[in-house]
């Protein structure tokens, strides 16, 4: 390493980018067209050594050919490569690649949410073991700050919840459905229209999505190792139309959250993705169309609130971007940043013990007691009602149920035992309601 008179080091160092799609492509454009600036700001010339894509062979726009290669190991492998950024999404290669970077002694950031949340730890431990360091800002909710405030600046509180909508293609159409009354099939079809669905839109709309940045987030918060098989997952697809006009009667909006809590004892957190009611007054009910934002409650901090830029290829270049100053300037200093903080080691709540309010749309016969009937389920189950709304339609009614707080599992029987009252003609709902 080269280094002037005052310790700076007038060398260049070099970075390798694996995946060339639309946020590669942009890191790429954005390295070069940004060289002078980002190099002021890491304290060494930044080189793109090299691109591994798939096909070599294809143009990209405005970035030299001679770049790109289909050998990735080969690339990850040049001695004189000290930052890989990986790009391709999806677990192998890029677990391989990542952990052979690392062996070798060269930093690594990554936007791969899946990757981290089922392989964190052994990333982290790679980290430590070789002394370089694992950057992964862009992993969740693209553009927004979020992983370092929760890594750093937040180091020093105890965060006690976060609420996220940290999948776009999920606000977006349940932004439609508030906004214009359509179904879930309708927005669908306008999300995949706009380019915010993709052609298998199943990762998001079922929260897998959601589920791994839920993982990343809640690890992050809480010291303790969370894997997205440990988080608590349904999508949107039940949401109907109904559901949305009904929350917006009551004076609430559907969101598809990613909740992440500390029990009360402190000794476990809960993590679940699912739609939720929330107040129109919440902070999070304004974040609207493929916006993401992630609220925070914290002892000392209070509320905090992260908003922003969830997906595309600029906006999460710029998180990919500063992961790379981040790296470089430690490189520069020969120092390294944050590892993992995974002291707390915390049970995980199965869903069963979380503790929410509930919706409970029913269809019933609308004839004396069945009301009783129905009050006296919730009540066998030790499931406090908030309130009650019947409309009638002839000889049927529908009741709108909104309960006090009651664990999932005494909800979970109380809709099993509703099943089994003759004058219950159907279940059509039940939805969490956040406060
Ligand atoms: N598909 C995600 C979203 C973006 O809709 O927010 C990438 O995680």
């Amino acid at each position: 390493m080269a280094t002037d008179g005052a310790g700076m080091r007038t060398d260049t160092l070099k970075i390798a980018l694996l995946g060339c799609g639309t946020v590669g492509a942009e890191v790429a454009r954005r390295l070069d067209a940004h060289g002078p600036e980002l190099t002021a700001r890491a304290g060494a010339q930044l080189e793109l050594a090299g691109i591994a894509v798939r096909d070599p062979s294809r143009r990209r726009t405005g970035l030299d050919p001679a770049l790109f290669t289909a050998d990735g190991a080969a690339l990850v492998g040049r001695p004189d490569v000290e930052i890989v950024i990986e790009l391709i999404g999806g677990i192998e290669p890029a677990r391989s690649l990542l952990l052979a970077a690392m062996a070798r002694g060269a930093s690594v950031v990554t936007a791969n949410k899946a990757l981290l949340a089922t392989h964190g730890p052994q990333l982290y431990e790679a980290a430590e073991k070789h002394g370089v360091d694992l950057y992964f800002e862009a992993s969740v909710a693209g553009a927004i700050p979020l992983l370092r405030p929760l890594r750093e600046s937040l180091a020093g509180d105890r965060i006690r919840r976060m609420l996220g909508i940290v999948n776009g293609t999920t606000n977006f159409i349940l932004t439609r459905m508030d906004e214009t009354g359509a179904d879930f099939a309708t927005a669908l079809a306008e999300a995949t229209a706009l380019g915010y669905a993709e052609a298998d839109p199943t990762a998001d709309v079922a929260g897998h999505d959601a589920a791994a940045k839920a993982a990343i987030l809640a690890s992050l918060a809480f010291h303790t190792r969370i894997r997205v098989g440990d988080v608590y997952r349904e999508g949107i697809t039940a949401v109907s139309a109904d559901d949305v006009a009904s929350a917006r009667d009551m004076g609430n909006v559907i969101k598809m959250l990613a909740i992440c809590e500390l029990s009360a004892d402190e000794q476990a957190v809960s993590v679940r993705v699912h739609p939720a009611m929330i107040p129109r007054t919440h902070p999070l009910a304004g974040v609207r169309e493929a916006f993401n934002a992630v609220f925070v409650e914290a002892d000392a901090a209070g509320q905090l609130m992260f908003y922003g830029r969830g997906a595309g290829g600029a906006p999460t270049a710029s998180a990919v971007l500063g992961d790379i100053v981040a790296v470089a300037r430690h490189r520069v200093g020969q120092g390294r940043g944050v590892g993992e903080s995974a002291y707390a080691q915390l049970a995980i709540r199965s869903i069963g013990e979380c503790v929410t309010h509930y919706y409970v749309h029913l269809d019933v016969t609308d004839k004396a007691g069945v009301l009783a009937q129905v009050a006296a389920v919730f009540a066998a189950n030790g499931v406090s009602i908030s309130t009650v709304r019947q409309d009638g339609h002839g000889a049927e009614a529908s009741l709108v149920i909104v309960t006090h707080s009651a664990t999932e599992a005494a909800l979970a029987a109380t809709v099993e035992n509703l099943r089994g009252i003759d004058a219950v003609r159907e279940i059509s709902s039940v939805l969490r309601v956040e406060r």
